[in-house]
């Protein structure tokens, strides 16, 4: 990426140059197409993308994709090609691209992570095609690779712009030339003891391809055919996409690793557009009883892919919490009656929450408990939450199942009931449902005798250093306690979860260099499990590598946690790199605005 405005320029009029001589025979032959009718996108992109008297426009009408890759592609023109236009143009063609060449839910699902921008640690188990692993995925996120729908014609001219714009993929399309067409040895990625990852070749360099293919072809045969421009779900979906009927208010159910369940109530208001609207967040965490309230928009992409943002006058230092901003990808169920997806922020987003949204009705609706699990026998009291709970709940309106009895509704508002819950003896450890009325909160919480043993989640993670140049990557971890399930056995798949709970915690050395010394350097962990990683450097302390390369404050470590399980010590630990900054990135917020 090192190429000049003026190489960029020459490499981007070299391209419409090819445009304008290969594709006539390759359109004719080709019908198959998605005509493009928007005034505005032909005014704007109709200058380079001619479009045919079938409304056909060059490379638009053989693409579908994501709103973030779109929104890329704008981008790129605008940088690249100059393409002039106002930010309110763009959301227009932006909008216009991604309802009449989008996504149909089902193909969304899949890669909604990518959207939620959720940590992947580990890509392996979602990459479908190994051709795949050693092209695209070398370079992008794989959610970017299954996010497309091309003609084959169309994937082809993709991996041309990379060669001329990014030479460095001809190495991965086409490795090791002159000397031969070689087969990439496969590979296997694996975890060792608690986590650290590694890598093993699982055989040589193996003799050329008896179909001379390159890596790259094998990715074009294999996403022309998995991925082609037209689907049935496709089909399905454009014929039944509408403007989802979203306003209205909604009942939340969240999650946020290190500080437990949210509860609370979005506002949903209509916009200026039927996809647009306007929200308000009023959240409880179950856990401190903490509340705030924040106001933002959101926009819906092709019936059904909300993008969002909320904000909020910036009050808080904490970076876990309550930030000036955060983005929302939310997927809205087909009968528009349910959300589910993430708020994320920090400057690799990497703290979010994971939410769940329900619509209120007229009816009581439970959510959930601020208890995560009940010791068999004890006496508790817990706020449920949830809405329309009316002034006249009595104890025996709840079921929490055998064993366990609501002695007594010390508070109800609407929106919380706080009561106190009576647990007998030598129940079956394992997980309840609470209901009230028809409403039931699912899986609220855990019967149990006693912890087994606890686990560090995640059980390996990622930090970046930062706070000279760029920001920070913080990694927060949390200590999930287990019970041994009914074979009263730890470390078996019948265990039990028993929510997070409060632990000490420390950092030990990860033994992987002579004279290994990172746990000194890499930054510090609180007693909330939240690592802050140390500036990005240069630290003249530091040693240098053996091979005079300069350490400065990477390394990798053990973030370990100990539990008092009521006086026996519980410990776990997990696997933390704390590596250097990203200084470039592909993000797409101008989706939610
Ligand atoms: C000044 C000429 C020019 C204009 C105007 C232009 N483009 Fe392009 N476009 C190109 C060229 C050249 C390429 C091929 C090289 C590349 O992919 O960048 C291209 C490629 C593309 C691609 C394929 C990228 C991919 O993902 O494979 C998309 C999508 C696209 N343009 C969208 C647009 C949209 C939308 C507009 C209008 C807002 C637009 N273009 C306006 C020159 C232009
Ligand atoms: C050598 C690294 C590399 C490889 C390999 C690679 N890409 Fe890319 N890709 C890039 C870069 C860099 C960009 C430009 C990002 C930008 O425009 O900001 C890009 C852009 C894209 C885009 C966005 C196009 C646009 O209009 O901006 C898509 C889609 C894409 N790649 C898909 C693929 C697929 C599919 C493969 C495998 C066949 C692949 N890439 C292989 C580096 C790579």
């Amino acid at each position: 990426m090192d190429l000049n405005h003026k190489q960029l320029r020459f490499v981007a009029l070299t391209f419409v140059g090819c445009m304008t001589l290969l594709p006539v025979a390759a359109q004719t032959a080709a019908p198959e197409g998605i005509p493009i009718d928007h005034q505005l996108t032909i005014q704007k992109c109709g200058g380079c993308h001619q479009r045919d008297s079938s409304g056909m426009m060059r490379r638009l009408s053989y693409i579908r994709t994501s709103p973030e890759v779109w929104e890329q592609a704008i981008k790129r023109m605008v940088r690249l090609n100059g393409v002039s236009m106002t930010p309110v143009e763009a959301r227009e063609i932006l909008k216009y691209l991604t309802t009449n060449n989008g996504l149909a839910p089902e193909e969304v699902k899949p890669i909604f992570w990518e959207a939620e921008h959720r940590m992947s640690r580990d890509q392996s188990d979602k990459i479908p095609n190994d051709a795949l692993q050693h092209t695209c995925n070398f370079c992008h996120n794989i959610g970017r690779v299954l996010s497309q729908r091309r003609t084959r014609d169309d994937y082809q001219k993709l991996t041309a712009m990379h060669v001329g714009m990014f030479p460095g993929a001809e190495n991965v399309f086409r490795p090791r030339r002159p000397t031969g067409r070689e087969q990439e040895p496969p590979a296997r990625t694996f975890a060792v003891g608690s986590g650290n990852p590694a890598a093993e070749v699982l055989a040589g360099p193996t003799a050329a391809r008896a179909d001379a293919k390159y890596p790259v072809d094998i990715a074009i045969d294999y996403l022309a055919k998995a991925q082609p421009l037209m689907t049935p779900e496709w089909v399905a979906w454009k014929s039944a996409m509408k403007a989802p009927k979203l306003a209205g208010k909604w009942l939340l159910t969240g999650y946020q690793v290190g500080k437990g369940r949210i509860f609370g109530t979005l506002t949903v208001d209509p916009g200026p557009s039927p996809e647009d609207f306007i929200t308000k967040l009023e959240i409880e965490y179950a856990s401190t009883g903490q509340t705030f309230t924040r106001t933002g928009k959101g926009l819906v992409y092709t019936g059904f892919n909300w993008r969002g943002r909320s904000t909020m006058p910036k009050t808080d230092v904490d970076p876990t919490h309550n930030p000036a901003e955060w983005r929302e990808a939310l997927f809205v169920s087909r009968d528009g009656n349910s959300m589910d997806g993430r708020w994320f922020w920090g400057e690799y987003q990497e703290f979010g929450i994971d939410a769940h949204l329900v619509r209120i009705g007229t009816q009581p609706l439970l959510a959930g408990a601020s208890v995560f699990s009940l010791m068999s026998p004890s006496t508790t009291e817990m706020k449920l939450y949830g809405a329309n709970f009316p002034a006249t709940l009595k104890p025996a309106d709840f079921d929490f199942g055998s064993g366990v009895t609501v002695k007594r509704i010390v508070k109800t508002t609407p929106g919380v009931v706080t009561v106190e819950v009576e647990t007998a003896a030598k129940l079956p450890t394992g997980i309840r449902d609470v209901a009230l009325a028809h409403s039931v909160a699912e899986k609220a919480l855990a019967i149990y005798d006693k912890p087994a043993y606890i686990k560090v989640m995640p059980d390996a993670n990622m930090a970046r250093l930062g706070g000279i140049t760029t920001g920070k990557q913080f990694a927060q971890f949390e200590v999930i306690a287990y019970a041994a399930g009914a074979d009263g056995k730890p470390q078996t798949a019948d265990d039990v979860p028993l929510g997070p709970v409060k632990a000490n915690w420390g950092m030990d050395e990860f033994p992987s260099t002579p004279g290994d010394d990172d746990v000194k350097f890499v930054g510090n962990v609180d007693q909330d499990g939240m690592f802050t990683p140390a500036v990005e450097g240069p630290n003249p302390e530091r040693k240098q590598q053996s091979n005079n390369y300069p350490t400065n404050n990477w390394g990798d470590i053990w973030v370990s946690a100990t539990y008092d399980a009521g006086g026996t010590k519980l410990k776990a630990r997990s696997y933390l790199v704390v590596t250097i900054p990203t200084y470039v990135r592909y993000d797409q917020p101008e989706v939610g605005q």
